[in-house]
């Protein structure tokens, strides 16, 4: 099995709208301790299984990314692939980009092939480039740019989505000004009070936009920044939002109050990978 990370967008700017309608962006990536799960097995034609807590929707798809990314490989075997779905869809934090990345460095160790090129993935998403690599990355392009940021400091997250899916076309048209200011370097530093004093000068330009789009959104950030989080901001297109928390403690009473409170909601508590 091969771990398909959730992604979450610290900042994310839009910074400029590349001729193609494509934007591009500036955006420090990290990825949680939670998300799917891809498995393969020999088999004579391509299939896919989709199980798990969240994977009803995606049953019903003929075709889906992990299905895409395992034909990209171009290999003269196949496989039987089952993607345990733990993450919203189309809830910003990644899901079918990740599984998309999982399924890629699944498949090149099974057929021992090499990873592809950053480029060559990014038809399949601009989030999988990063994705692939499941690393904390500052992103910009449209996705394919990345480099290494200084270590960050330890730090709990929550993670809430109000299950509402969100079309992430439909919130870069709801975007007004797609010329904004790029993110601040990344600072060397290993206190999270001092992080967060930086990440609450960054911004999610999207997040305006996803509010009018989707009104609860505003709830969910306000519900977060009540429990003790440092800070709350949604995360990508949306519709989930995170908050940082200074220890994984105050974070799992965050998520057992508010998860009890809004029945419906999806509430995680989870750490970064660093
Ligand atoms: O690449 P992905 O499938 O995640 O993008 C979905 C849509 O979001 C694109 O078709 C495009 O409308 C928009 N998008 C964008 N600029 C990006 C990434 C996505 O405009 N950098």
């Amino acid at each position: 099995m091969e771990f398909a990370p959730a992604k979450i967008n610290l900042t994310l700017h839009v910074t400029g709208r590349r001729a193609d309608g494509y934007h591009l962006l500036d955006s420090l990536v990290v990825f949680a301790d939670i998300g799917d799960y891809v498995g393969a097995t020999n088999s004579d034609i391509l299939s896919l299984a989709v199980e798990g807590p969240e994977g009803a929707g995606l049953a019903k798809e003929k075709d889906n990314l992990v299905l895409r990314a395992a034909r990209l490989l171009k290999s003269g075997q196949s496989v039987a692939l089952t993607l345990q779905k733990n993450l919203p869809t189309a809830s910003g934090i990644g899901g079918g980009s990740a599984d998309a990345a999982a399924t890629l460095r699944l498949l090149a160790r099974h057929w021992a092939r090499p990873l592809p090129k950053s480029s060559d993935v990014l038809q399949l998403g601009a989030d999988v480039p990063v994705c692939l690599s499941s690393t904390t990355a500052r992103m910009q392009g449209i996705g394919e740019v990345l480099t290494a940021v200084p270590k960050l400091p330890d730090m709990a997250l929550l993670l809430i989505n109000p299950r509402q899916s969100v079309a992430t076309p439909d919130i870069f048209k709801a975007l007004e000004n797609s010329h904004n200011t790029a993110m601040d370097d990344v600072p060397d530093c290993s206190s999270l009070d001092e992080f967060c004093r930086w990440l609450a000068h960054q911004r999610n330009d999207l997040q305006a936009p996803a509010i009018a789009v989707q009104p609860v959104i505003s709830r969910v950030l306000e519900a977060i920044s009540q429990n003790g989080a440092l800070l709350s901001r949604m995360s990508g297109s949306g519709a989930t939002c995170f908050g940082v928390f200074s220890d994984a403690a105050t974070a799992t009473k965050a998520a057992a109050k508010i998860a009890d409170a809004h029945p419906t909601w999806w509430v995680k508590s989870a750490r970064i990978l660093v």
